[in-house]
Parts: structure tokens; sequence; C-alpha cells
């Protein structure tokens, strides 16, 4: 049964809590209904836009034409001796199926634990966290065109995924609708604790629960919870500068957290230039840069998607002048 809601209040569907209101929206619980309104949307014209947890995008006060927001629910697993597929449909909460796989003793998504949103966004700025991407452990994703209602599969590769990016921002953007993901796991122990201080806290033969826990624990000691304060996670993209840049800014910031790419080029840590203008903490009207992670834009409230593109212009002028670096926004503008 299709239930299409019209002029509905978005505000509490986006962690960042900016006030919008839908035409219509729909929260689509399987393929065909999915389908079906992809169908009508495409015989009435009416724009789409896609929603997932709300926990990646910029909205505004108005979205006409129709807002969809995939709600596949099912999930399951398939297991070949220590290997695991793990099929999740796109509604899924992402941080419950990480609890799920990891209580279960399936290795493979542990370091992705308590990134918010749903499963069927994961792919499209390939979510990562301590050392760990999504396209690690995927093998493929489940897609349905939005002008056809088609369905097809496209395997990892197809998706051209990079550091927050895939084909989806790209060629592939508001053309289909992410319904389910295939991931690649494994009952062998696989812990991959590189990043930062993360093995000194966990035991020295851990659990994929002992490391999701110690990732949930790092994360809720300097992330502020969307639930207690809005915001939508890091704001901006670690930037990649040249070699001969990252040299020049070294000689003068000795201490500058870098980390060299496979490309040659040189990721700075975005937090880090924010945090050196003195701006954590700092706060105007409606927004702020968060106190324990500068990275992290937070909403106090009353304020909309204008005020805070505003708030952000002000943060990347300050880092280019002191830097000459560019930041780039991570969440997407609907
Ligand atoms: N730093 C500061 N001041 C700050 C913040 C960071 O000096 O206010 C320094 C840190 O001390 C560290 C460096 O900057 O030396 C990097 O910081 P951190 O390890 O906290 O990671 P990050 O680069 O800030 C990225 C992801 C996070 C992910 C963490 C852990 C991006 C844009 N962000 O943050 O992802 O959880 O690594 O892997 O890549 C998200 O996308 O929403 C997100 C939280």
């Amino acid at each position: 049964m299709l239930t299409l809601q019209a002029h509905v209040d978005l505000t509490a569907a986006n962690t960042l809590r900016l006030p919008c209101y839908a035409e219509r929206f729909m929260a689509p619980q399987t393929l065909c209904d999915l389908q079906a309104i992809l169908r009508r949307a495409a015989v009435c014209q009416w724009p789409v836009t896609l929603l997932g947890g709300g926990s990646n995008v910029l909205l505004p006060p108005q979205l006409s034409g129709i807002v969809i927001r995939p709600s596949l629910h099912q999930w399951w697993l398939e297991s070949q001796g220590d290997d695991v597929v793990a099929y999740v449909g796109a509604g899924v909460n992402w941080h419950s199926l990480v609890m799920a796989l990891a209580a279960r003793g399936v290795w493979g998504t542990e370091n992705l634990a308590l990134i918010p949103g749903h499963c069927g966004a994961a792919p499209v700025q390939n979510i990562g966290a301590y050392g760990v991407e999504l396209k690690d452990v995927l093998l493929g994703v489940q897609v349905v065109e939005i002008a056809s209602g088609n369905m097809r599969w496209m395997s990892a590769a197809e998706c051209q995924f990079g550091y927050r990016d895939s084909l989806f921002k790209h060629a592939l953007a508001n053309r289909v609708v992410i319904t389910q993901l295939a991931l690649r796991l494994s009952r062998q122990s696989n812990p991959k604790l590189h990043y930062g201080d993360l093995s000194s806290r966990v035991p020295s033969q851990p659990t994929p629960l002992a490391i999701a826990e110690a990732v949930c624990a790092v994360r809720r000691a300097k992330l502020p919870d969307p639930a207690v304060l809005a915001n939508a996670g890091s704001f901006f993209k670690n930037p990649l500068v040249s070699q001969a840049h990252a040299e020049r800014l070294l000689h003068q910031y000795p201490a500058m957290p870098h980390f060299s790419q496979p490309d040659g080029k040189i990721k700075l840590a975005a937090g880090w230039l924010i945090d050196q203008c003195g701006l954590k903490g700092w706060r105007e009207g409606s927004f702020g840069v968060h106190a324990q992670q500068a990275l992290v834009l937070v909403h106090f409230g009353g304020g909309d998607r204008a005020g805070l593109l505003q708030f952000a212009e002000r943060v990347v002028s300050a880092v280019n002048t002191h830097f000459g670096v560019e930041l780039e926004p991570e969440p997407r503008v609907l």
C-alpha cells in the first residue's frame, strides 16, 4: 500500500534540524512500492529528491515534487565457510547493522560503528572512519533507475569510489535509488587497528564487538550526538594539496598533521586547520564550530540552510586566508 503524504515537515528528518517542508513525501518499504511511486513521479513530472537518514544533507526550506525515503528494512546473511555475504536493505540503520554483525562475530564493518545514517546512503559518500572505508567491504549495490523504475546490480568497481566520493555524486546523481547493499564479510579474525590509538583501546585478541565498542567510545568522546546537538558529522572534507604546498606549510607549522596519498598528493586535517585559526568553539547566532572537534559545525536552533552556508563560508575564508587551502563541504546540498 502506497501512502503519499502532502506538505511534510522534514525538520526532524535531518540531523542538522534545518527547517524544510516537502511538497510530497513517501517512504516505500518494498521494491515494488518504490518502483510504483517512481513511475508515478515520472508520469506526473514531479522532481524526485532522495533522503536517507538525513545525516549528510543540507536541506532547503522547501522541496517541491516528491521526497522519497527508501525504507526497505530487511537484511540477511549468506555463509560459505568463513566467508559471509550480507544483503542489506537501504532503509536499515547503518550503526544497528554494524553492531548486529559485530555481535554475531562477523568481521568487516566494526571500525565503522556509530556513523549515522541509513545503509542506502553509505555508498554515496563511501563512508569511512578509523582506517576503513565502505568500499573495502562492498561487493555491489542494487539500484533502481529513477526515470524508468528498472532495477539492476552494480559492482563495487562500477561505483568509482574515492575519498568520500562515488559515481552517485556525479554521473548517477539524481539518476538512481540505492535499494540494497551486498557486503563481503568474514568470520575470520581480521582486526584493523592502525588508525590513531585504536590498538591501545582493545584487548590483544579483540572481537569485532570489542573494536566496535572502542570506536563508539572514541566517537562519543569527541563527536556531538545529533539527538542532543544538531550536526551532520564532519562538515568539511579533509583537503588534498600538492607536495610543494604541504612542504611550505610544514616549514611554518612543523606539527601540522599530514598524510601522503597514493597519487602523491598530501591530505591535511581540516579540523586542525580550523582549530589553528582559533575557531574551535566559535559561535555566531544559530551556528557554531563544535568545541571538541573543529570539523563539525553545529546548529543551536532557529537557523536555516542559507544561514549555515554563510557561517560555513566564514570558516572556509579564514582557513583560506591563513593557509591558502580551500575547504569543501562534505554534506550534499539538496
Ligand atoms: N584535529 C585538531 N583539532 C580538531 C580536530 C582535529 O587538531 O578540532 C587534528 C587531530 O588531532 C588529528 C587530525 O586533526 O591530528 C585528524 O583528526 P581526526 O583523527 O579526529 O580525524 P578527522 O580527519 O578529523 C576523519 C573523518 C571522520 C572520521 C575520522 C576517524 C573526514 C572529513 N572525517 O576525521 O568522519 O570519523 O576521520 O577516522 O574524513 C564524518 O565523515 O562525519 C566523520 C566523522
